[in-house]
């Protein structure tokens, strides 16, 4: 018996695809189908596969062509698989024509030839784009937005919206509509970016669902929960999509982590400790630590042991420079005092979790969870990292995990976007419970509620 094997993503099955499986059935007796997993396809940068690794295995399945599907997962796989099977023929499309002569060592190699004038690129970059606008004033975190969503299919940056029009950075010199007009942007746009002050985002994400536009939002969505309830509300009542910007629940390390801690690597979570500080100077227009980076350690601590907390005590130190009366007077929201560092403890049934968060207070910026069997450390910049470690009593057990980071997780997380708002329905990684919690958390401080203020 001749076994054949093939590799692809086979991403919206085409013609082209079921040609070259045909082909390659017909080179032997036995077909073998490797389909890319979505962690193989993204380290080499093949980022805006539109289905996943389930419906693209039930697509290949149903042509009926395939003996066999495998999962391709590592680099080198191909020369397992080979060995494994007993394979006799390997074969691929002529695009690929010279690249895997390599394998001629463990088997016959073919390349069958491709398919004219169909592609999944194609097929892909044939739909729609979503034409999106940003809104905020310059700044890195909307230039790093802008250069990752241009590596998303099905995308388009057509405007931004910005109070300071005359002073206009490059990476805005490109985009068609540039206005301080925030209706004229929306007019213009199926989807919005918004990343501007925190007090400003209830009203601009509520004008924008008005406008039927969809939303991806910088953490904190809104300083109140009822906000952020009555704006999610909002958006599932017109079937539009609103999203929390929070770009460390789309980094494949942290990812990789919490479905390996809920599957007991560590044992039972007992406690989770998260900080993050910078030592970004303070003025009376700044937001808080809390404001901030609080988003990033919640979103670790909700993940993992849930929003069901039973109790919690805030400890914080508000900025010298600043008192309430002296800031934000003359414009119509209400401005809460800066905090320059503040530390959260939570208790839950069967664990406890900590956050420590600065700014103008420095400290290590990692995130430790410790376990009945062992803890996971991950080194600062914990909330954009590529890596982590198990560790355990007996040093010989440790392990490290490392994967591919691609922009610290945002465009992964643009991709996620993309895809909610064409299908219509919000998949994203951090689920409306966890937002909800945490503009609680943020809401109860900024009321005072389980705060303690020290160093008055
Ligand atoms: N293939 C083909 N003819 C086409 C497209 C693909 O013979 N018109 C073959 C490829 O050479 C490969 C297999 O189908 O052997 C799976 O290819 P894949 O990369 O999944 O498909 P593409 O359409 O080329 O995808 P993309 O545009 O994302 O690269």
């Amino acid at each position: 018996m001749i076994k054949v094997i093939t590799y692809g993503t086979y991403d919206c099955l085409h013609y082209g695809h079921i040609r070259l499986l045909q082909h390659a059935k017909a080179l032997g007796d036995f077909l073998i189908v490797g389909i890319t997993s979505e962690d193989f396809d993204v380290n080499r940068g093949k980022i805006n596969v539109k289905q996943s690794l389930t419906d693209r295995i039930a697509a290949v399945k149903e042509t009926g062509i395939a003996d066999l599907i495998v999962v391709e997962e590592y680099q080198g796989q191909k020369i397992d698989d080979i060995q494994r099977y007993g394979v006799d023929i390997f074969t691929v499309g002529s695009d690929w024509e010279g690249h895997f002569d390599y394998l001629n060592e463990y088997c016959q190699v073919v390349y069958l030839p491709r398919t004219k004038g169909v592609s999944s690129t194609e097929l892909r970059s044939d739909e729609q784009h979503i034409r999106m606008g940003v809104v905020g004033e310059s700044s890195s975190v909307i230039e790093k937005f802008l250069r990752e969503g241009g590596y998303v299919n099905g995308l388009e940056f057509t405007g931004v919206c910005t109070s300071s029009i005359s002073e206009l950075p490059d990476y805005f010199k490109n985009l068609d509509l540039i206005t301080n007009n925030y209706d004229e942007l929306l007019a213009n746009v199926e989807a919005v970016y918004i990343q501007s002050s925190p007090y400003e985002r209830y009203a601009l994400i509520q004008r924008a669902l008005e406008y039927n536009v969809h939303v991806i939002c910088e953490s904190p969505i809104t300083l109140a929960q009822a906000d952020y309830l009555e704006l999610l509300a909002l958006a599932e009542s017109k079937n539009l999509v609103l999203m929390e910007s929070l770009k460390t629940a789309y980094t494949v390390a942290f990812q990789r982590m919490v479905v390996m801690l809920k599957s007991g690597l560590i044992g039972r979570i007992a406690s989770v400790d998260a900080a993050v500080t910078s030592l970004a100077k303070l003025d009376g227009n700044s937001v808080g630590s809390l404001c901030d980076w609080g988003p990033q350690a919640l979103l670790a601590i909700f993940k993992l042991l849930g929003t069901a907390y039973e109790s919690k005590s805030i400890k914080t130190m508000f900025y010298k420079g600043d008192t309430v009366d002296d800031i934000g007077e003359e414009k119509s929201v209400k401005r809460y005092k800066i905090d320059s560092f503040t530390k959260i403890d939570f208790i839950y049934p069967e664990a406890v979790a900590s956050l420590r968060v600065g700014k103008g207070v420095k400290s290590e910026g990692e995130l430790i969870i410790s376990g009945t069997k062992g803890y996971i450390f991950v080194p600062a910049p914990w909330w954009k990292t590529d890596y982590f470690e198990a560790r355990f009593e007996d040093p010989r057990d440790n392990r490290k995990f490392f994967y591919q980071l691609k922009g610290e997780g945002i465009r992964n997380m643009i991709v996620q976007f993309v895809r909610s708002v064409s299908e219509k329905r919000d998949e994203g990684n951090v689920l409306p419970e966890i937002t909800s919690a945490i503009t609680k958390v943020i809401q109860d401080f900024y009321q005072g509620i389980d705060v303690i203020e020290i160093c008055k």
